[in-house]
């Protein structure tokens, strides 16, 4: 692998980590509740707006029903990242302190984040009146993604993360007309992110540094295995919150209607969950130091993800 271009450490990770600190009890129950007078998601991600058969009304309950899968969604990624965390932490626990420290603040976090979703989607299901069906169970997809080679999961949590960064800085911190709950859950989770991002990162080069080039690219190849079949669910859940829309507003939509969604809402779900975190800047220049010409491939196949 070629040198480090960054200056992360496990150090610096912990210390920037342990002056963050929120409860989900802050953030969500009692007092405080979704407004569902307002949308929930960033039109950047949601791509609602370009609906035009769709009412104003419409438009704002695919954007909600789209905020549910958000929660559902990163409830089913950060499942398998915390077993990941834990089996990479596992052999160094004699190791580095602040790396020990480090990884297991980072795994607790993300348990953190799992019930914070979770509690979310909970208020959003007595609220919205009717339950929106979604792909799963996590342990399914969890099994399936950590069947995978370490390197290559590494790589999709590291997307992640980085995506997570972008989602807020790009498209939420200046939104003024989302759910102010819902941009406080998205807010309080970015903070965290921005560690794990850096951590994420020291993850995937001290795996890299273990392998030789060839493992490296067969790694990039699960990689991008693991990427489809992510898309595979994401098309899935694109027709769950389809059928969600019909059984909440009672819409007949006609054939021209239904393929018009139906590419929208696919390209505004690939977007959100694939090429915003495939495209970040520093998610590619860990590929580029990599491997020779993984930072290229992505590149290549990144816009159908846009
Ligand atoms: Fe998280
Ligand atoms: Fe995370």
């Amino acid at each position: 692998m070629k040198p480090i271009n960054h200056n992360f450490t496990y150090k610096e990770a912990l210390a920037a980590s342990e002056k963050i600190r929120w409860r989900v009890e802050d953030i969500i129950g009692g007092d405080k509740r979704l407004d569902f007078t307002r949308p929930f998601m960033p039109e950047s991600l949601a791509r609602v707006n370009g609906l035009s058969f769709l009412t104003e009304h419409e438009r704002r309950l695919l954007n909600q029903i789209r905020g549910h899968a958000y929660l559902v969604l990163f409830g089913v990624v950060e499942e398998f990242i915390l077993p990941f965390l834990i089996d990479h932490a596992r052999p160094q626990l004699q190791g580095d302190d602040y790396r020990v420290r480090a990884f297991l603040q980072f795994a607790s976090e993300e348990a953190k984040h799992i019930h914070l979703f979770k509690r979310f989607r909970q208020e959003f299901v007595r609220d919205f009146g009717m339950r929106c069906e979604v792909i799963g169970p996590p342990e399914e997809i969890a099994r399936a993604v950590l069947a995978h080679h370490p390197l290559a999961v590494a790589l999709v949590i590291l997307q992640i993360e980085w995506m997570t960064q972008s989602h807020y800085l790009d498209s939420v911190k200046d939104d003024q007309q989302l759910d102010p709950l819902f941009k406080s859950l998205l807010k309080h989770h970015w903070m965290e992110e921005a560690q794990h991002a850096k951590l994420d990162t020291l993850m995937v080069e001290s795996l890299a540094a273990q392998m030789s080039e060839e493992e490296i690219a067969r790694a990039v190849d699960e990689y991008l295995e693991i990427g489809a079949f992510l898309d595979a669910g994401l098309n899935q859940q694109m027709e769950f919150d389809l059928e969600s829309l019909i059984h909440a507003t009672g819409r007949n939509l006609s054939a021209s209607e239904l393929d018009e969604y139906k590419d929208v809402q696919r390209q505004a779900n690939r977007w959100t969950y694939l090429g915003s975190g495939m495209t970040h800047p520093n998610f590619l220049s860990t590929l580029a130091r990599l491997n020779a010409g993984a930072r290229e491939r992505i590149e290549q196949i990144a816009p159908a993800f846009c």
